[in-house]
């Protein structure tokens, strides 16, 4: 996403945990970082004030509601007016209209319970983070990624309102493509109070539609 952002000509703000810093050094000189972890307010606090647009990656690790906090934290500090994107997986749904495979499905049910058990990750606390956005008056995008895979890009991925729309069907997009269309929807007004699910746009069942 850094790498992107910074290809668009915009002034760049990280925040990432204090030992994650170090990952960054790619970008040293061109972007300003602030060390802490993004349900921390003030980082958060301190990190968006003046930013137009906030990309923010929610991830159910650990189970001391890093995702509800994260997501509290930018709605509540981010400028008004201000594009929010956020990330998560397919697994989140906004109207409950989404049609999901049987291994998505059971993969999420044991996952979260067997994550929750070893306190591992909490699923449960990504959902409820959404559910915080999705009931905001702010200007949010949340981007729902399908499987992931490396690779080179493919161009901006093809989405979708619901899981289930055949468009969606390969399930699989180039990691730095998810990072793209998050950084492309800061500038597409379409996506405001949207959720989109992605695909790869050169995936067979995205050229197949
Ligand atoms: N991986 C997939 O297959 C997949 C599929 C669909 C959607 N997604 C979505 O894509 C986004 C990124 O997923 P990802 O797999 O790339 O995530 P990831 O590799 O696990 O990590 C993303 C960030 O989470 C933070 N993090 C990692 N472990 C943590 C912990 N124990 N406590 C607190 N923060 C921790 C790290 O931040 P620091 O920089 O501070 O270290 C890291 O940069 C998420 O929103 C996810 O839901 C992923």
């Amino acid at each position: 996403m850094v790498r992107h952002a910074l290809d668009k000509g915009y002034e760049v703000v990280g925040v990432c945990r204090a030992g994650s810093v170090g990952k960054l050094d790619e970008f040293k000189g061109r972007i300003t970082v602030v060390a802490g972890p993004t349900n921390d307010r003030d980082v958060i606090g301190r990190a968006v004030a003046g930013c137009d647009g906030v990309l923010t990656v929610l991830v159910p690790w650990g189970v001391h509601g890093y995702s509800t906090g994260t997501a509290r934290a930018v709605l509540d500090h981010a400028d008004p007016g201000a594009r929010l994107i956020f990330s998560c997986g397919w697994h989140i749904t906004r109207d409950g209209q989404d049609v999901y495979p049987w291994r998505l499905r059971a993969f999420v049910a044991a996952f979260g319970v067997l994550a929750r058990l070893a306190r591992f990750a909490d699923i449960r606390d990504q959902v409820q983070a959404c559910r915080q956005i999705f009931a905001s008056d702010t200007r949010w995008t949340v981007v729902r990624g399908s499987d992931l895979e490396e690779g080179d890009s493919q161009g901006l991925p093809v989405w979708s309102r619901h899981v289930g729309d055949p468009v969606l069907k390969s399930n699989i997009t180039r990691r730095v493509d998810f990072a793209l269309f998050m950084v492309d929807a800061l500038t597409n007004d379409e996506l405001v109070h949207e959720a989109p699910a992605i695909v790869g746009r050169r995936t067979p069942s995205a050229l197949a539609a």
